[in-house]
């Protein structure tokens, strides 16, 4: 279950509290069960995309186009980042920086660790989300993406925008906050 932190104020909550803070200030929160998935599928990080994205996608199918048909989300795919992805220190370099997108950012997490850090109702948070959370941050929200010490998370995407993933920059106090 998805921790989180009210920066000012230290505050954490948990469990179902975490969920109830995440839909207060707009943040769409779920949590499926990830048990019943292949362990390997689930766990290993030596394998391809082909290897485990459509064994993903299938297992989670039934919720998957449950959500995406309530949620106007048009696309799905798997993100994996470990050390073995390529690439993995600038795609980070990226998803740390403050930005926003204008679709919702929905990430359901199959592995591992990741937060988001975002800004609501003029407050930031920090959520961990831990295999089983989906969340979905709503369009237009400031936020950023890091590992924890874990490194390394397995999510589903799903986007609104067939374009999937687009980031738009802004320069701002709080992006060295
Ligand atoms: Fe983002």
């Amino acid at each position: 279950m998805a921790v989180v932190t009210e920066k000012e104020t230290g505050r954490l909550y948990e469990g179902a509290e975490a969920s109830r803070v995440l839909e207060s200030v707009g943040v769409h929160y779920e949590y499926w069960d990830v048990t019943g998935l292949d362990a390997a599928v689930r766990t290993r990080y030596d394998l391809t995309k082909e290897e485990q994205e459509a064994a993903i996608l299938g297992h989670f199918q039934a919720e998957l186009d449950r959500i995406s048909e309530e949620r106007g989300y048009v696309i799905r795919d798997l993100i994996v980042l470990s050390p073995k992805t390529e690439n993995i220190e600038q795609m980070l370099v990226n998803f740390v920086k403050v930005h926003h997108h204008t679709e919702d950012e929905v990430r359901f997490i199959v592995d591992g660790e990741g937060i988001f850090t975002v800004l609501r109702h003029d407050a930031w948070y920090d959520i961990v989300v831990r295999p089983g959370d989906l969340i979905a941050v709503p369009a237009g929200t400031r936020h950023w993406f890091t590992l924890t010490d874990l490194r390394h998370v397995k999510a589903v995407r799903l986007f609104q925008d067939p374009n999937g993933w687009v980031a738009i920059y802004e320069e701002s106090k709080e992006a060295s906050a």
